[in-house]
């Protein structure tokens, strides 16, 4: 517009001479040249916006490069804090019992951590971890109503509670085994440790004993009535006879001190998270078959065995604590099967194509283990529920899980990618 204006005053104003031809170029050529110079100063301004535009850009996607791997982490922190528990009853004051669980991070235990837990108990589990470990309870870590301690019983323990369900003790021959000495002071020391404690608050207590104490029986099927046939020098001494002290302790507190004592006479039992290496007969097929290795039967196979899924052992053992049955109860499934049977059946859960492998048998193995339940039928109206194949079919997919997460490594932590500084060599 400037130079528009200036051109038009210029032509009015000259007359045809020289000096004004050159007075006309020279200001048209000041004009033209002031002219480019207002066009490349705009240019220079957008490039320079253009390239301002373009850094800020690179600045915000580096921005959110760092940032999003924070935003991922408070996902997760949010996530652990909103961590999902199973569903708790909610139970008065005078319902709600302080509970203690030895040997509670088990197989065993950790069932019977869950029922109580969801009946609205407050639990204690208390374990050494020699064959329990953290896994079986973490779903309940952080709850409110949930403790876990890392503790011997073979120590004094002194904690306020109503009822103890001792069951602290490896219960699988190999583990039993393993160290005999600490498995004779587990029931014995330990047992003595957890009568102490309910004697001092007044706590009821229930001991975990076993069909062991029958030894390799002579009579069939066994009641509580029977003695037993152990040998008190065998290689499974040390947990038969370690149990049956202990239930001598209990009666001898309850009579001496007058301490409430149940003792549960426990039968072989499967389910999800019993120990997959065991060694015993339901671990040992369902692993076989599913590594498509021979099912090993110790002997002819026509030993029998009686097995009850835990979540009945479970029912039972809560319905003796509350009950007012002070002597020993057989808790087991009396539907008695042949090893061998055991092994077809298994095998055909699995689908497996492998074979049967006979192999000699184990020392002092028993021949016959079947309960007499007819006392816990009548004086706690409990009886197994759940059928055979249904627990086994529970098991197998439990273990088959297990063996998934040792291929996959699924529950190591996996090693975070090393971040690596510009410029820097690392030296590990
Ligand atoms: N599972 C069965 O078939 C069966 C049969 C008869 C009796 N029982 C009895 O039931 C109870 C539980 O058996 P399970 O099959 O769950 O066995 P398990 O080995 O899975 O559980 C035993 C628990 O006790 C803990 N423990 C061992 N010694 C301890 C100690 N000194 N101090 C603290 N904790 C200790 C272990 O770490 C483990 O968590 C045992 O007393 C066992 O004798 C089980």
């Amino acid at each position: 517009l400037v130079q528009r204006v200036l051109m038009t005053w210029c032509i009015s104003k000259i007359n045809n001479s020289l000096l004004n031809v050159v007075i006309i170029f020279s200001l048209s050529f000041f004009l033209a040249v002031w002219g480019n110079f207002i066009n490349m100063s705009h240019n220079f301004l957008n490039l320079n916006r253009s390239i301002q535009d373009n850094g800020d850009q690179k600045v915000e996607s580096k921005i959110e490069e760092a940032v999003a791997p924070l935003r991922e982490k408070i996902r997760d922190l949010e996530k652990s804090f909103t961590q999902k528990y199973p569903p708790v009853k909610f139970l008065s004051e005078k319902d709600r019992k302080r509970i203690l669980i030895t040997g509670g991070a088990g197989f065993v235990g950790s069932h019977l951590t869950d029922k109580l837990m969801m009946d609205g108990h407050e639990v204690t589990v208390v374990d050494n971890f020699f064959t329990g470990r953290k896994r079986n309870v973490e779903h309940w870590i952080g709850h409110e109503n949930f403790e876990l301690i890392n503790h011997d019983v073979v120590e004094p323990l002194y904690i306020e509670v109503d009822q103890i369900y001792h069951l602290a003790s490896p219960a699988s021959p190999p583990n039993y085994m393993y160290n005999p000495i600490k498995t004779l002071k587990t029931n014995t020391i330990g047992t003595l440790n957890m009568l102490g404690l309910a004697k001092r608050v007044g706590a009821r207590l229930l001991l975990a004993s076993t069909s062991e104490v029958y030894g390799d029986p002579e009579v069939h099927p066994q009641n509580e009535d029977y003695w037993g046939h152990v040998n008190p020098i065998g290689p499974r001494a040390c947990y038969d006879e370690g149990k049956r002290v202990a239930e001598t302790m209990c009666y001898a507190y309850m009579k001496q001190e007058g301490v409430e004592v149940r003792v549960a006479r426990i039968f072989n039992t499967f389910g999800p998270r019993m120990h997959m290496n065991d060694g015993r007969v339901v671990s040992n097929f369902i692993l076989q078959a599913l590594q498509g290795e021979p099912l090993t039967v110790y002997g002819p196979g026509t030993q029998t065995r009686a097995f009850q899924y835990v979540s009945d052992l479970v029912n039972g053992l809560v319905a003796l604590m509350n009950s007012n049955v002070s002597s020993p109860v057989n808790l087991g499934n009396p539907e008695e099967h042949t090893i061998l049977e055991f092994a077809q059946l298994i095998k055909k859960l699995v689908g497996s194509g492998s074979e049967i492998q006979f192999l000699s048998e184990a020392q002092d193995d028993p021949q016959k283990r079947k309960p007499d339940i007819t006392k816990a039928k009548l004086l706690l109206g409990w009886e197994p529920v759940v059928p055979l194949e249904e627990g086994l079919n529970k098991a197998i997919h439990y273990f088959r899980k297990e063996l998934e997460y040792q291929a996959n490594n699924q529950y190591i932590p996996k090693p975070k990618p090393a971040r690596i500084k510009k410029g820097r060599t690392r030296h590990n």
